[in-house]
């Protein structure tokens, strides 16, 4: 049981050209020039007013209903491409080398673009509907860049909505939470100067192999004896690097990695912590230390309102049986935090199946996201633009007081 907008099966042949052609020309963070120009051009021959230039390459169509009075809500769509080389052989592979959709931002652009198509033809909802197609989601931040150019003061919104594809969830199936559902994800380096001497003659140096070392045994303690047992994080150091040979003590070892959390205050307690962890241990060997930590994106946090909202849309749209109403959150992390941090709103997987539609001549390797032999499938786009209608022609349903 699907019940998906007739007109939109209808076009859906030309929603996939629009997305195997984005699939082809894909452009990095702040790149996304074609990909904006085609996407406003789009837009504006539906009669559709595009605003551009919000987080350089961002734009956003302005999507009037039957009522321009009423309230309004934002529908977001991501557009960049990873820097990683294709192995899919097929038509529509990238003609870019090195460049690669493997996130399938361009399914999702065209799944907005669909919904806008419908929408801008019938618009029988009382509001306003912003189509919000953002830059740079691949850790440059392109949604923060939006805001900042000022995405919620320009377009006044009461509430906002993203959805990714997710490999692994069956077709037609669709997953989401309230509460978190992604981390937040910061990157620290930790550089530890010591003094370099002769590596027979340690006592006339103060060796930062060794410090290092004790901070990295000491930062797991964070997570086994400062934080809640409840509490979910991650730490981990990914890159050691220091020395050149075998008789030298070096001047100085550096540690990189990531921490994951659900919660400000966990990432707070954890950055805190690691700090006086490596002062401590610079301190006690008579080295200096120096952090620099570094926050890239918050939690993804589902607003309870919004988010039991959007499952009894889902739940209409494809039979409750293929909602996972509260889904396992992923310690991976998602730039659509940011407009959950200023307005209500939610976020949720529509699934991608396990790879199976992919056409012959695919690389080797699983369906996952960021793996060069990704692909989009195209079977959701139909499905993805009639969850935004419903959500659209839902929302504005919605009684109201006052
Ligand atoms: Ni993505």
């Amino acid at each position: 049981m699907t019940n998906l907008y007739e007109p939109i099966v209808a076009f859906q042949g030309e929603l996939k050209a629009i997305r195997r052609d984005l699939h082809a020309h894909p452009e990095l963070c702040f790149e996304e020039h074609r990909t904006s120009d085609t996407i406003a051009r789009l837009l504006e021959s539906w009669g559709i007013p595009v605003v551009r230039g919000l987080g350089k390459t961002g734009l956003v169509g302005v999507l009037e209903g039957k009522d321009t009075n009423g309230p309004a809500i934002g529908l977001r769509a991501d557009m960049d491409a990873l820097p990683l080389q294709e192995l899919n052989s097929f038509a529509h592979a990238s003609v870019h080398p090195g460049k690669m959709h493997a996130c399938g931002h361009d399914g999702h652009c065209a799944m907005l673009l669909g919904a806008a198509r419908y929408l801008a033809a019938h618009r029988d909802f009382s509001g306003t509907v912003y189509l919000i197609f953002q830059p740079a989601e691949e850790g440059e931040g392109g949604g923060r860049a939006m805001i900042e150019d000022g995405l919620f003061t320009r377009f006044p919104m009461e509430a906002v909505f993203g959805m990714h594809n997710w490999p692994g969830i069956p077709v037609g199936h669709f997953a989401v939470t309230p509460g978190p559902m992604m981390a937040s994800s910061n990157d620290f380096r930790i550089t530890v100067k010591g003094k370099g001497s002769h590596a027979a003659l340690p006592h006339l140096g103060t060796d930062p192999v060794m410090i290092a070392v004790q901070i990295a045994q000491g930062l797991q303690t964070i997570l086994t004896r400062n934080k809640k047992p409840i509490d979910t994080a991650v730490l981990s150091i990914t890159q050691i690097h220091a020395g050149t040979t075998t008789n030298i003590v070096p001047d100085e070892a550096v540690m990189v990695g990531t921490v994951r959390t659900f919660t400000i205050e966990v990432l707070d307690l954890i950055e805190s912590r690691m700090r006086d962890i490596a002062q401590g241990a610079a301190l006690a060997y008579g080295a200096q230390v120096e952090v620099d930590f570094q926050r890239k994106y918050p939690p993804l946090v589902n607003h309870p309102g919004p988010t039991k909202f959007v499952t009894g849309v889902l739940q209409s749209l494809v039979g409750a049986e293929r909602v996972d109403a509260q889904t396992e959150p992923t310690m991976g992390a998602e730039d659509f935090a940011f407009m959950l941090q200023e307005k209500p709103g939610c976020y949720v997987f529509i699934g991608n199946g396990d790879g199976a539609h992919r056409e012959a001549g695919h690389g080797l390797g699983p369906c996952t996201l960021h793996n060069g032999s990704y692909d989009f499938n195209d079977e959701l786009l139909p499905l993805g633009a009639s969850f935004w209608v419903k959500l659209v022609n839902d929302w504005f349903a919605q009684p109201r007081s006052g």
